[in-house]
């Protein structure tokens, strides 16, 4: 029987976007890049949040807790403004940080843009989902991820998720021999 599609978490985080003022472009453009990127069967489980700490925490636990999703991306709420708290939702629902996912992006971003440093953007996990924050800026979206991505499907192998695959011509994800 093939696999069942894994489910990965996809979550806007904006006040605008989640009272219906602003067309939410984030959640698209992370799908776009998924689907770009992963050759293994997936689906979308979409949330748009405002920036209130305990939504998105909910959210977050919801996505890794209750849905199953072994990869869990959020968009928004990265940067030094007051209402940005993205970073600290994640931070209060991951057991383990992975620092390097932050670093990774905004040195890649800092090639586009020198407000790249702004972001605050992290990672960690949360049982055996992975969640990694971008900025919210669409054209981001892209940039980051396929910064990150060669490392995230051996990242969940390690936690216990599903195995997934990248398209080769898009994404080389890297799995050390034998794994
Ligand atoms: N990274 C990339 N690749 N492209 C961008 O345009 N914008 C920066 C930064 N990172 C940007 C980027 C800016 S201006 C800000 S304020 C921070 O991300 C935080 O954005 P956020 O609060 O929407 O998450």
């Amino acid at each position: 029987m093939p696999d069942a599609p894994a489910p990965i978490g996809v979550v806007t985080v904006s006040d605008r976007a989640s009272r219906g003022i602003y067309e939410d472009k984030g959640g698209p453009a992370i799908e776009a890049a998924l689907a770009r990127i992963l050759a293994s069967p997936w689906r979308a489980v979409r949330r748009v949040v405002p920036d209130e700490r305990p939504v998105i925490e909910a959210a977050l636990r919801e996505l890794a807790d209750a849905e199953g999703c072994a990869l869990i991306v959020t968009t928004g709420g990265t940067g030094p403004a007051p209402r940005d708290v993205t970073p600290e939702a994640t931070e209060a629902v991951c057991e383990r940080m992975l620092p390097g996912f932050g670093e990774l992006m905004r040195a890649v971003s800092l090639r586009a843009v020198p407000t790249a440093i702004l972001s605050r953007q992290t990672a960690g996990t949360r049982g055996r989902s992975l969640i990694v924050n971008l900025p919210g800026k669409p054209s981001a979206i892209g940039e980051c991820l396929d910064a990150v991505f060669p490392a995230i499907p051996y990242c969940i192998d390690l936690i216990g998720g599903p195995r997934l695959e990248t398209d080769p011509a898009v994404c080389k994800a890297f799995r050390p021999a034998g794994a």
